[in-house]
């Protein structure tokens, strides 16, 4: 089924940031050491299987379009100490929320349901993400941005 160009691109969008996110999650796994390693290190490495299920569903999704999945990343955020790797994943789960949740206005507007449908239950995941990351920062007694 030939899908709506506008939906294929930013579904492209949403596949390229997905992958960012796997390969941001999967360094932050293989690099993050410190007092806190052995708590923090095994939810990046399950956070970054999370992403790959998403983008496993959006490039399914783009490719029924047919459209040409990308296999390009999104920029990733790598190095530094425990806390500024969970800022910086609680930072790209949140561009991520706010863009996909553009998606989902736009899958609507085009009288895509599955597509809407699929945008909303892979936000609601972001948001439990976006949720782990609050709460350890939370407990380290320091601002969040
Ligand atoms: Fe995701
Ligand atoms: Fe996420």
């Amino acid at each position: 089924m030939k899908g709506n160009p506008k939906i294929i691109d930013a579904l492209n969008k949403v596949l390229e940031l997905e992958i960012g996110a796997i390969l941001q999650y999967l360094h932050h796994h293989w690099t993050g050491d410190g007092m806190e390693s052995a708590a923090i290190l095994p939810l990046f490495e399950k956070t970054s299987m999370d992403e790959m299920k998403h983008a496993e569903r959006v490039a399914e999704r783009i490719n029924f379009l047919e459209g040409d999945p990308s296999l390009k990343p999104a920029p990733a955020k790598k190095g530094g100490d425990l806390r500024k790797m969970m800022l910086d994943d609680l930072e790209g789960e949140y561009g991520a929320i706010e863009y996909y949740k553009t998606v989902i206005k736009l899958a609507d507007e085009a009288g895509d349901s599955t597509t809407r449908l699929m945008m909303e239950e892979i936000v609601a995941q972001e948001e439990e993400h976006a949720d782990l990351w609050e709460t350890i920062l939370q407990k380290t007694g320091k601002k969040l941005p």
